[in-house]
């Protein structure tokens, strides 16, 4: 198999005594990449009244806001000392515009840029406030992405209590996005050093993949990948300090207006263990609130598959995801969509 890096090897699934001999269309991890990314760090939405998502984001799931500027809104989570982790930019069409992403330092960006020119993808360094020197680039799909080492430190808030409110969001735990080409953007981030602990893929004698959860930070993932139409943002997923502030965030927008919001939930994952309600901002931006998932440091760690025809994968439960959780998403301004390569369809609840 060829990648944008070059061949590529199989990697065989090693059980403690036996070799699968079935190949998979799963790679080595990369333990050297070309630069050091640290997290999955922000998102960059275009809603249509700010003061509408002000409301939502603000004083119904709690945000704190680190500026507010005529045609922005800087939002951070109670943990977070970087400036901010959703910015929501004034706009006609409620778009996607970038996802961000934190690396180890400036040099960092200096091989960052220097591998995006190597594979002829766009490098370009706007001027953002708020954080310092900032790679605008694409991933092999089209979808924007930001690289920066630098971002403005906001005021320590974790233990400020009483100004926590809503779901008390902790910080970003991940981004999910849509993907026309899984196996393509797969391969493209295992290169940038991104570990693969879980994966959903079809039976077939021949076993595509299906989605994929990526991480750096080191729990189950900053960046996974859903097939469909794409590149589209699918979602943003939030931390919060455990299950009962998802309970609680349910039983505030079920009576403060929002019950229309909550798309899926509150329920647990059978991928990623992690308990989790799924809600849809005033522009249909898609926020997964997400706790307990686990450690995934152990270079040695051995990706899970979950068939896509496991009703459990999606929920350990048992109950599926509903219609449109598989079909809409946050278009990213500008960029081309593709259907998917795979057809293979999920166990859809309505
Ligand atoms: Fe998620």
């Amino acid at each position: 198999m060829e990648g944008p890096g070059g061949t590529i090897g199989t990697w065989y699934i090693m059980a403690p005594s036996i070799a699968i001999d079935t190949a998979m269309p799963i790679r080595k991890p990369v333990f050297d990449p070309p630069f050091n990314v640290v997290r999955a760090s922000h998102v960059e939405l275009a809603v249509r009244d700010l003061s509408r998502a002000r409301g939502f984001y603000v004083d119904c799931l709690g945000y704190l806001v680190s500026a507010e500027e005529p045609d922005a809104l800087y939002l951070r989570a109670v943990e977070e000392r970087n400036h901010h982790s959703i910015v929501l930019r004034k706009g006609k069409a409620p778009e996607a515009h970038t996802i961000g992403f934190k690396v180890a330092s400036e040099e960092d960006l200096d091989r960052a840029t220097a591998w995006f020119k190597r594979r002829n993808l766009p490098t370009a360094f706007p001027e953002l406030p708020h954080q310092g020197r900032t790679l605008r680039t694409a991933d092999v799909t089209g979808m924007p992405l930001d690289f920066y080492f630098r971002m403005d430190q906001g005021e320590r808030m974790l233990q400020r209590y009483a100004a926590h409110r809503g779901a008390r969001i902790q910080r970003i735990d991940h981004i999910n996005c849509f993907t026309p080409d899984v196996q393509a953007s797969y391969d493209f981030y295992t290169e940038l050093g991104f570990r693969l602990t879980e994966y959903t893929e079809t039976d077939d004698v021949d076993p595509k993949l299906w989605a994929v959860w990526l991480h750096r930070k080191g729990n189950v993932h900053d960046l996974a990948f859903t097939n469909g139409r794409g590149p589209r943002l699918h979602h943003i997923g939030v931390w919060t300090a455990g299950p009962l502030d998802i309970l609680h965030i349910c039983d505030v927008m079920a009576t403060s207006g929002y019950l229309a919001n909550m798309e899926r939930g509150p329920g647990r994952h059978g991928i990623s263990n992690a308990f989790f309600l799924y809600v849809r901002d005033p522009d249909g931006h898609r926020v997964e609130l997400f706790t307990s998932d686990y450690l995934t440091v152990d270079p040695d760690l051995e990706p899970l598959r979950w068939s896509l025809t496991d009703p459990q994968r999606q929920t350990l439960w048992g109950h599926p995801a509903p219609k449109s959780w598989f079909e809409q998403g946050s278009d990213f301004s500008s960029v081309p969509l593709r259907e998917p390569v795979l057809e293979a369809r999920p166990i859809v609840a309505r």
